[in-house]
């Protein structure tokens, strides 16, 4: 979901009114894509990376990961269930304080019973470093000393049940792929768009999901 400092600049706004802009806009798109039918809508919340931003900015980012993850009467009501992609909370190098953790848990936990569209969230993700367990586990578990498989690497991602992706969406005018999904976007169609993520709308849902029918 990028460009939400580059969304505040232009109007002379501090970055974390972006930010806020940028979570408001979120609840938007997931109503709209539960709507299209959409069976699975994967974000970028926040990355592996995004730790070294100012500590204000990085506080502002996770008090609106607290809101996203509480708003759990608009997920029920659109029979939305919640999922979280990560590095686990256990293990070394996780960051994601206990607030978020518990956030998380509880929203996972109070939408499990939904039935339609699978919100997953990115937060302290990043792709290389779910890629580098995935090997590590699947090693781990390896008896016959045979080599690893490509199922047993995704058997081992932090979501084994995330399907492959059918469209990859950049916002902001960025014409590169970040450490986003990386095993799971394989031969995934991009939809690249000009627009920063608090711009982001229905009319640009329906342009990505074009190109998904697309040959
Ligand atoms: C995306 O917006 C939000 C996060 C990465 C958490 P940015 O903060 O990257 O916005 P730009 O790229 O500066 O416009
Ligand atoms: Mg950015």
């Amino acid at each position: 979901m990028d460009g939400n400092g580059r969304w505040a600049k232009r109007r002379g706004l501090p970055r974390t009114e972006g930010h806020t802009a940028g979570e408001n806009n979120l609840a938007e798109v997931v109503r709209v894509c539960a709507t299209r039918n959409v069976g699975w809508l994967t974000v970028f919340g926040f990355s592996t990376e995004n730790w070294v931003r100012p500590p204000a900015e990085v506080k502002h980012i996770l008090s609106l990961h607290k809101r996203l993850f509480g708003r759990i009467e608009e997920l029920n009501a659109n029979n939305i269930r919640i999922q979280w992609i990560g590095r686990p909370f256990d293990e070394p190098g996780s960051k994601t304080p206990a607030f978020i953790q518990r956030a998380i848990q509880q929203a996972i936990d109070d939408t499990a019973h939904n039935t339609g569209m699978v919100l997953t969230v990115a937060f302290d993700y990043g792709s290389r470093a779910e890629l580098l367990r995935a090997a590590q586990h699947a090693r781990a578990q390896q008896h016959s000393g045979l080599d690893i498989t490509s199922q047993e690497i995704t058997n081992n991602l932090y979501s084994p049940e995330l399907p492959p992706v059918d469209v990859v969406v950049r916002t902001s005018g960025e014409s590169r792929i970040s450490n986003f999904l990386l095993w799971q976007i394989m031969g995934s169609k991009v939809y690249f768009t000009e627009r920063t993520w608090p711009d982001f709308d229905a009319h640009e849902i329906d342009n990505a999901l074009k190109l998904v029918h697309a040959n």
